[in-house]
């Protein structure tokens, strides 16, 4: 992924492809590669895609999976099996028939700062993973990654192949540092960095302490459920201190405190 040319402008497109490489990463991952027919994508880190299997009416909708690199017409994906839709997926095998809308949402913006810390709740890594090369030079990366631990190996080793700076904490302490990637962020950053999270939402919120460190540049990458994935059907409306706001359109990257600064629930 590079940001030479102009990211994807209006609306996703609706694009057929077939899966071109399938790879568990342990038990609970999987990275894949989708090849599109015709056009190749544009897209920045932290847009995503609607998947879904072509020519099957259950599940119906597309599952959004945030885009983890390109390579001319092959987009990669990485994802946690946790429900039905992701299990179907991770069974599919090399040449199955895909649908697949995007590139959807805003993507996260040049950072401010020259030193930024992306911290991810497990595969809330993954819009991060095109960051190192998206941004430019001047900005040092550090990734603060959280997972629960034993038999996550296989991921935490990908994953950390792909930052120079990487630390990881686990729940049980079996790999990394034992605790969570909010409590190892607020050891390490100050009023000079700039933070991001993807993760589970008590995890996002949680994050927001880093303003006590003097840190004011907090951007959060939303996960909602979602149907249509171009902002018609409301269903991943959020309540936020600037109003309504729908995740695939105008998110799923916004500032920290528009959307747990004020007193509204999201
Ligand atoms: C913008 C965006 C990007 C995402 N990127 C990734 C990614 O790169 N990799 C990845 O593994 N996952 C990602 N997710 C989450 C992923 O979309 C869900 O895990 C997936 O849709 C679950 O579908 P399922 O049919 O397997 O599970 P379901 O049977 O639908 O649900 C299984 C469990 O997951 C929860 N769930 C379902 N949909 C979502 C959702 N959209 N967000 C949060 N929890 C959900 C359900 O409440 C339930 O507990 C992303 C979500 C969004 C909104
Ligand atoms: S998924 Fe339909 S408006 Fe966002």
């Amino acid at each position: 992924m590079d940001r030479s040319g102009d990211p994807m402008k209006g609306p996703p497109a609706d694009r057929r492809g077939s899966i071109s490489f399938s790879r568990p990463l342990g038990d609970h991952c999987v990275h894949m590669g989708i090849e599109l027919e015709g056009l190749s994508s544009k897209a920045i880190p932290g847009q995503f895609f609607l998947i879904r299997e072509r020519g099957v009416l259950d599940p119906l909708l597309g599952r959004p999976l945030a885009l983890v690199a390109s390579e001319g017409n092959v987009l990669e994906f990485l994802f946690r099996v946790s429900g039905r839709g992701t299990a179907r997926l991770a069974t599919l095998p090399p040449g199955a028939a895909l649908e697949l809308r995007g590139p959807c949402g805003n993507g996260f913006p040049e950072p401010v700062r020259n030193e930024l810390v992306l911290v991810a709740g497990t595969l809330g890594i993954a819009p991060f993973i095109g960051i190192p090369s998206f941004c430019s030079e001047r900005v040092r990366i550090t990734a603060v990654l959280g997972v629960p631990g034993k038999g996550w190996e296989p991921f935490v080793e990908w994953c950390s192949e792909r930052f120079t700076g990487i630390r990881i904490n686990s729940d049980d302490g079996s790999i990394g540092r034992h605790g969570d990637p909010v409590e190892d962020t607020l050891l390490i950053v100050g009023q000079r960095h700039e933070v991001w999270g993807c993760g589970p939402e008590a995890m996002l919120r949680g994050l927001g302490r880093v303003h006590e460190k003097g840190c004011d540049r907090l951007l959060v990458s939303l996960e909602k459920r979602m149907a249509c994935g171009t902002g018609g059907c409301l269903g991943c409306s959020i309540r936020t201190g600037s109003g309504s706001k729908r995740v695939c359109v105008d998110g799923p990257v916004f500032e920290w405190r528009q959307v747990f600064g004020g007193s509204h629930e999201i």
